[in-house]
Order: structure tokens, then sequence, then C-alpha cells
């Protein structure tokens, strides 16, 4: 039997109650493709902040690199000051394990949950693949004369050669496997005959950031050109990328993009997938310790009212596998999904699906 060590960090707020939904349909997925998931807790978050003082543990970052995969529910807690929760245990370990991607499918399983009037599941089926250790994330800058009328801040952006290619390799990679070798629909007669058979599209701001998408720009078509002919090249500024994603989102099938962008425009994605209570995303380090995530946040709202829908943890639950190379397992899981949210579900929204956190995990587990 397949054995997986698994890190759990449930988090904050309604956190802990997806990642438990999501690890009960791990758990039907494991009794049925004859897997062993074996599961270790760690409580990191913004209680144990509050209770001891310690954002992570010393031990932390050591500890959770032992495992090819971890499950994380939710960071962000009302009574901590923003910023150090976020800056403290998720970008800390974002950073920390080297999960240079930040990888989020965009995919509407079922029509009636798009705010986009005429688009379909056949429209909306794309993956961002978003740069996730540099640009402006690193905390690069500064304040000069702070609190003066002469105050100065500054906030850069690092793109470095090695760092943004690693990052075009993984998407052009990506692009190429993710139909299975069958062209993506959407390239014109003209590319398949030329045999290319995936698109990947640089969002980026090369009119203006003209030193740091001009590495993008340049580092994309050497490393396309050279090493992934069979894929169409395709840019768009990242201001068009979004009137793209309301207007004709069919038209992508890879992007890829830098930290702060790739943070944008993955919001607006899980909007038109059907919103925050069904998108799910990876941290992944290829070679190293991946993070898989719901998007959403901790919702204080919603929580422990059993209203929240756990079904972007429950797909993180999918990517999670996925990494793992169980795609049979996985793809199950996906559709498991599927079936419940076209069958059963009245919305993805938190309280308005017609059933409770668990019910919802239960009818994923079901249908598995
Ligand atoms: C995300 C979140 C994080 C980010 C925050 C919580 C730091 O918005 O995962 O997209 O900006 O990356
Ligand atoms: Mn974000």
């Amino acid at each position: 039997m397949k054995t997986y060590d698994i890190a759990v960090i449930g988090g904050d707020g309604t956190g802990p109650e997806v990642v438990r939904e999501a690890v009960k349909v791990l758990d039907a997925a494991a009794k049925k493709f004859s897997l062993k998931l074996n599961y270790t807790n760690y409580d990191f978050g913004g209680e144990r902040y509050l209770r001891t003082g310690e954002v992570l543990p010393e031990s932390a970052v050591g500890e959770l690199r032992k495992f090819r995969a971890i499950l994380l529910g939710a960071i962000g807690h009302p009574d901590v000051k923003p910023g150090i929760l976020e800056k403290g245990i998720l970008l800390r370990l974002r950073f920390e394990l080297e999960q240079y991607i930040n990888l989020r499918p965009v995919r509407l399983y079922d029509a009636r949950y798009c705010p986009l009037k005429d688009k379909g599941p056949e429209d909306i089926d794309f993956v961002v693949v978003r740069e996730n250790n540099e640009g402006l994330y690193t905390g690069s800058g500064g304040f000069v004369f702070k609190g003066t009328p002469n105050e100065i801040a500054v906030q850069e952006s690092i793109n470095t050669r090695r760092g943004v290619e690693r990052c075009l390799r993984y998407a052009f990679d990506y692009a190429r496997k993710r139909r299975g070798g069958q062209p993506w629909k959407g390239l014109k007669p003209e590319d398949v005959a030329a045999g290319r058979k995936a698109q990947l599209t640089l969002s980026g701001k090369t009119n203006v950031l003209t030193y740091a998408f001009d590495l993008w720009e340049r580092a994309f078509h050497e490393v396309g050109a050279k090493d992934y002919p069979d894929v169409k090249r395709d840019y768009a500024h990242v201001d068009a990328t979004t009137m793209w994603f309301v207007k004709n989102p069919e038209w992508f099938d890879v992007i890829v993009t830098d930290n702060m962008f790739g943070d944008i425009i993955t919001d607006l994605g899980a909007m038109i997938q059907g919103g925050m209570g069904i998108a799910a995303g990876g941290n992944i380090n290829p070679e190293g310790s991946s993070m898989f995530e719901p998007i959403g946040g901790s919702a204080p709202k919603y929580t422990g009212k059993h209203v929240i829908n756990p079904l972007a943890a429950v797909c993180a639950g999918a990517m999670l596998l996925d990494h793992l190379g169980e795609t049979t397992a996985a793809k199950a899981i996906e559709d498991a999904v599927i079936k419940s949210v076209r069958e059963k579900l009245k919305s993805l929204a938190a309280g308005k699906m017609g059933f409770t956190t668990e019910q919802v995990g239960d009818l994923v587990a079901a249908a598995l």
C-alpha cells in the first residue's frame, strides 16, 4: 500500500472546519484507491500566537520541510494586526520552503455559479502560474524620514533571472502536460498544423515596468523558443488580462505572471469560477515541500456556524494528491466535487449551499 505523510495546518477561523472536510474526502479517496495517508497536525495560527506570543516556533520550518505535502486551512485572525500572521506564517513558509510556484486553476464546474453572462464551463478553464518567491513580496524596501512630511516609502520588486526562469520553465512544462498531449481547443488550425499544442500567456506590464517585465519578456521568449517550440507564446498586459477574464476567458490556456499581478488576477479568476468557496491553490516547490490551500481567507464571521463552503479545501486536497502522483485519485475527487455542485448544491456561497459544511463533505465523500 502506498503511504504518504501529510502535514495539516488548520489555522484560523473557518480553516480547521474546511480542512476537516478535506481530510474526510481524502480519507474516502484513500480507501477507494488503497492509499495510506498519515496526518500530522500543527496548531500554527492566530490563536497560538495570541497564547504564546510566537508566530511560528523555531522548529516549524525544519519540521514541515520533511513533508512533501502540507494541507493548509487559512491564516488571519481578527485580533491580530494585519500582516503579522500573513508575513510570519504564510509568506515565511512560501519563502523558506522555496515554494516558488503558486498554481491556481480557474475552472467553472457549472454555469449556474458564473457571474458572467453567456459563459459556461467550456469557456472558463485555465490555469494561472504565479511566481511565489519574488516580486513585490520579498519585503525589500523601507522608509526614509518616516512620520515626517518628507516621508519616503520604497517597496521594490525583485526579479532575478534565476527566479523568473524557473517559474517560466514550470509554466511551459505545465502547459505542455496539461491536456495530456491533446491540443488546447483555443488554438488556431495553423498553430496545430505547426505542431503547437498548448498556449502560454505571459501577463505583464511591459509598457510601464520596463525593467522588471523586460527581463520577464526576454526570458519568456528565449526559453520558449529554445526549449518549448510546441507551446504557443502569447502576451497580454495585466490590465488587459483582467478585461479578457471577463470578456473572453476562453482565450486562456495557461497564464504565467509575477507575484503581485498573480495575486490580483487570481481573485478575479476565483470569482468567475464561482467564488472563494471553490477556488484552490498550491504553493509548489517541485523538488521539496509543497503546500495546498483554499484561497479564501479565514472568514471570521462564519467561523463555527457550519455554513462555510469546504469545497475549495477539498479541491486543494485533490491538488495535493495530484502533486504526489496520485492522479487517478485526484481526478476522482474533482469528479465527485463536480457531481455534487451540479446535482446537489444550491449555491457555492457560505450559508446558501442548502447544506452544512459537514454535509457538503459527506456529499463529496459519498459521490466518490
Ligand atoms: C493569497 C493571499 C496572500 C497573498 C496574503 C494572505 C498574504 O492573498 O494567497 O493570495 O497576498 O499572497
Ligand atoms: Mn490573494
